[in-house]
């Protein structure tokens, strides 16, 4: 099973590739609708429409988990990045509210699909514990805490929690939940095919049109499918539009540890430092493991990916005692502006609809995205659909975020424009290493593999022309404006561009 990058998650490596059928053993055909994108949004969509008599297609670019579902460390929760103290004081306590009884919804949902399909997916419930760990974050736990009490939410003060991380005061929020999340979604595809749904796997969409009602979606095998919506399950839907300025990328890293003992209690915990690092035991069989994240940074901000690897091996060293790492990888994901995803119809186009902006929550908010989608789809808004519109405007709660991810786009499109290492000899580059270069006047991002084979492309980002930066880690290149993905010989990997960097002929 391949991900959009070099390194391998923990549920990558412990899952078996499905076999794929392309968008060349389909003839053109009408949907209802089509999806794009199968990780967990467009997966648990398409399955939920056709429950609603909904004849559905799934196209995926490369495999079913290519992106961040196959990344994720996979919590279920009903509490969010942004706590419901933000979220009261952003869009009032009937919002909160209502975004806490739909996270509690989602949980059930997730478990009521785990038992109607049967699904062996490692499900369990259990507790999260989030603490202060220094004085000053004492306030902002009491907050937490305060909030969970008026929106619903669960939440006891303790004296103890099941991880040996020291702590000044904490709290247990009850009812969350984890999963293998790709043994999840590999069982709601099954059944999403074998009830008669169709999925297209290593099939790029490289153009639409939405017109009279209809959409047609073009692939990159020259395959055209048409259906009554699209929804866009891809993050950062794709062209120039609000969303690449109202999301900002992010890369997180995990990694997972065996442990030689079991633990007592499954649980997971999360400190309130900025970026702040997450934890949770797992358990596959007979075995336990401790699956540890953070040191999170904006895309292509920081070109020393490995020594965020190095500092999260650092952080579980210093705290837990375990056998062997069996999985380190690093995942993106995408903060939204005002907090909130954005679940819904497409602002000015009523056929199609988006998913998007999950923060570091998309277990919770990609299977939310069931619970709202349809509706619309059948005419109905709830709370919940107007609380999470594409189409809100909240100018307040929104500015400052918008303006300092748009300040760091707009920063590296002219800093990085400028920045090129000049370098007379390509020679010089060496095995394994990526760099934009200038070399006889031409702004190159050239990259030697270990076998000594250079790779040259244009750095140029396709979507608005952002050069890309290099990730050593995952030997790709990464835009830091909005957030797409390369691999080293120019293939798209994530959007929101459309199509490859150029490559630049060595002669
Ligand atoms: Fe927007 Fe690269 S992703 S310019």
């Amino acid at each position: 099973m391949n991900r959009d990058g070099n390194t391998t998650s923990f549920w990558q490596a412990t899952t078996a590739a499905e076999n794929s059928q392309s968008a060349t053993e389909f003839a053109p055909q009408h949907f209802d609708t089509i999806i794009v994108g199968a990780g967990i949004t467009g997966v648990t969509l398409a399955k939920e429409l056709q429950n609603r008599g909904q004849k559905c297609l799934l196209i995926e670019k490369e495999n079913v988990g290519f992106g961040t579902t196959g990344g994720t460390t996979a919590h279920i929760n009903n509490f969010f990045d942004s706590s419901y103290d933000e979220v009261i004081s952003d869009f009032g306590e009937y919002g909160a509210k209502t975004l806490a009884s739909a996270a509690k919804d989602t949980i059930k949902y997730i478990k009521s699909n785990i038992i109607k399909y049967h699904i062996s997916c490692e499900y369990n419930e259990c507790s999260s514990f989030l603490f202060s760990a220094e004085e000053k974050q004492n306030d902002q736990l009491e907050k937490i805490f305060d909030s969970h009490q008026k929106v619903g939410i669960e939440t006891v003060k303790v004296h103890n929690i099941p991880f040996s991380i020291p702590f000044e005061n904490a709290i247990e929020i009850k009812g969350q939940a984890q999963f293998h999340p790709l043994r999840y979604i590999n069982k709601l595809i099954k059944e999403f095919e074998r009830e008669g749904g169709t999925i297209v796997s290593e099939t790029q969409v490289t153009d639409f049109e939405n017109r009279d009602g209809k959409v047609k979606v073009l692939t990159n095998s020259d395959h055209y499918f048409s259906a009554n919506n699209l929804v866009w399950a891809t993050h950062i839907p794709p062209g120039n539009n609000r969303f690449s300025v109202l999301l900002a990328p992010y890369r997180s890293y995990a990694l997972t540890a065996k442990l030689d003992n079991p633990v007592a209690q499954m649980a997971q915990t999360a400190d309130l430092f900025d970026p702040y690092h997450y934890v949770r035991y797992h358990k596959s069989n007979d075995d336990y493991f401790i699956i540890v994240g953070g040191f999170d940074h904006m895309t292509g901000d920081d070109g020393d990916t490995e020594q965020h690897f190095t500092d999260l091996t650092a952080y579980l060293d210093e705290h837990f005692k375990y056998n062997n790492i069996v999985a380190k990888w690093s995942s993106q994901y995408y903060v939204p502006a005002d907090g909130l995803a954005y679940i819904g119809q497409m602002p000015g186009e009523n056929n199609i609809y988006i998913s998007t902006g999950y923060n570091g929550n998309g277990m919770t908010f990609g299977s939310m995205a069931a619970l709202i989608i349809p509706d619309l789809m059948e005419g109905k808004t709830t709370p919940l659909s107007n609380l999470l519109s594409p189409a809100r405007i909240k100018p307040v709660a929104s500015a400052r975020n918008v303006i300092s991810e748009v300040f760091n786009a707009t920063t590296h499109f002219v800093k990085d424009k400028f920045s090129a290492e000049k370098l007379k000899d390509l020679d010089l580059i060496a095995a394994g290493e990526g760099k934009i270069i200038k070399h006889d006047g031409d702004t190159i991002a050239a990259y030697r593999d270990m076998k000594s084979k250079l790779h040259l492309l244009s750095p140029v980002c396709p979507h608005t022309g952002c050069n890309v930066v290099w990730n050593p880690s995952e030997v790709t290149w990464d835009c830091p404006c909005h957030g797409s993905r390369f691999s080293i010989d120019g293939s798209l990997l994530n959007g929101p561009a459309m199509s490859d960097l150029k490559k630049i002929d060595q002669e």
